[in-house]
């Protein structure tokens, strides 16, 4: 059995470190492997086109394959969860669960897109560490911007390490998602929504909508996580994930 962690935006496969360690100490997980892999442009993978949600999605089915599996448990967190839908959409025979974390189903309307162009110039005139910067202070709740530093800290280095075509691919493929509204009461898969309690870009409220729209679907709150809930709360986030795991 197979859980792959998708990352967020602009993250890496590491950015699940943490997650990962406290799912392989668990006893009660031992049947399941568990891959975090870098989405081409970010982490080792080379930013090699098409850096499109789709192409994620099918390089995501083939390493599916290649474990020599014929389903996963996907699990996205934001940018990884439009990655996720893409993979439901494409392949939806890879897919034996889903988790979707601090993410939303819809497009981006017109501000978020202006958003995008204004990013994606930044990163090229000033770089990653200037995207990192710009990305903190909504990728983390008010609790861990109050007292806790080394989140801060440990997220703006992955950020920062980033490549600037990876940055930009992953801003143009967002601007240009689809709308994934639609396949939500269509999921059939079972499929749990996860979010932190303090996340301001995909609030409570918005995850509650979702799961309301999925049929069968459960919700898990984060208390004091914010929009990278699995980084800033990894014991509760992976004990969300073991209980889901078991219940399949
Ligand atoms: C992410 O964390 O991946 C981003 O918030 C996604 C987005 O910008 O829509």
């Amino acid at each position: 059995m197979l859980l792959v962690l998708i990352h967020g935006f602009p993250h890496a496969g590491a950015f699940w470190t943490p997650v990962v360690d406290r799912l392989r100490a668990r006893p009660d997980l031992a049947g399941w492997r568990v891959e975090a892999p870098d989405l081409r442009g970010f982490g080792a993978a080379p930013p090699e086109p098409p850096l499109t949600l789709d192409r994620h999605a099918d390089d995501l089915a083939a390493l599916i394959e290649r474990a020599g599996e014929r389903q996963a448990v996907v699990c996205g967190l934001s940018m990884g969860g439009y990655v996720a839908f893409a993979l439901w959409r494409r392949h939806p025979e890879r897919v034996r669960a889903l988790v979707l974390a601090d993410t939303r189903a819809g497009a981006d309307d017109e501000a978020q897109r202006a958003k995008r162009v204004a990013l994606a110039e930044t990163a090229r005139r000033e770089g990653a560490a200037a995207v990192a910067e710009s990305q903190l202070p909504g990728a983390l709740g008010r609790t861990a911007r109050a007292g806790e530093p080394a989140l801060a800290e440990g997220l703006r280095a992955l950020m920062a390490s980033a490549s600037v075509d990876g940055i930009v691919g992953a801003l143009e493929a967002m601007r240009t998602r689809p709308d994934s509204t639609p396949l939500l009461p269509a999921i059939t898969v079972p499929t749990l929504v996860v979010v932190g309690a303090e996340d301001v870009l995909t609030p409570p409220r918005d995850s509650r909508a979702m799961a309301d729209a999925i049929p069968g679907a459960t919700l898990v709150e984060i208390p004091a996580a914010g929009h990278v809930s699995a980084w800033e709360r990894p014991d509760a986030f992976a004990d969300a994930l073991a209980d889901f795991l078991r219940g399949l």
